[in-house]
């Protein structure tokens, strides 16, 4: 797939099934997540791949916040089904150092990129991907469970599979409507 082509009409699929990218295309995702750009070269990344048990131990996890916040017995069962809307889910963490010129913003952007990056690979190698968040990925329970520390965040779970169905057309967009000239 051309790379322009990519950029310019990639949509995302929620409806995801197996198989998972595994071995080099899997790789291949990690390798476009880590060419995120990176001031400083500070790394800022943890990907943690869930598929089969980890689906379980990630919908645990989401279980687990979801009832420290007494939530509905409805929201309970939503956040617990959440993970196998696809046969992976990568939580993307934006892994933060303190540093001088580079503020753990421009770190939660980088992780941004790389998810972005992993998404777009998981397309060019036939696969679909979903960016999702929603609150759960800020609750402190949840956080623990991924031994997030100081500044880290999660910056979403990157659904993954082969796609269920064809992409929808890319919306047409007035290019005027976001561009300005100083
Ligand atoms: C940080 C971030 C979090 C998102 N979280 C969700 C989400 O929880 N649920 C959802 O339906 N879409 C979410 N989206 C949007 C979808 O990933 C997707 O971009 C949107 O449905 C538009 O589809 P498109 O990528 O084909 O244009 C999120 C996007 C970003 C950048």
């Amino acid at each position: 797939m051309d790379a322009l082509d990519l950029l310019l009409n990639r949509r995302s699929i929620a409806k995801l099934s197996e198989p998972a990218p595994e071995g080099v295309a899997l790789e291949n995702i990690i390798k476009a997540g880590l060419r995120a750009p990176d001031h400083a070269a500070l790394t800022p990344w943890r990907f943690v791949i869930a598929q089969g048990e980890g689906l379980q131990k990630l919908s645990d996890i989401l279980v687990r916040a979801a009832e420290a916040d007494n939530s509905e017995d409805a929201v309970v069962e939503k956040v617990k089904k959440a993970p196998f809307r696809a046969p992976m889910v990568i939580t993307v963490i934006a892994k933060v150092t303190e540093h001088e010129k580079v503020p753990a913003l421009e770190q939660h952007l980088s992780a941004g990129c790389a998810a972005q990056a992993m998404q777009m690979a998981a397309v060019a190698q036939g696969f679909q991907g979903f960016w999702r968040s929603g609150k759960w990925m800020f609750h402190p329970e949840v956080h623990q469970a991924f031994g997030l520390e100081g500044e880290d965040e999660i910056v979403g779970f990157l659904y993954l599979g082969t796609p269920g169905c064809t992409p929808m057309k890319v919306p047409e967009r007035n290019l005027s409507q976001f561009v300005e000239f100083l």
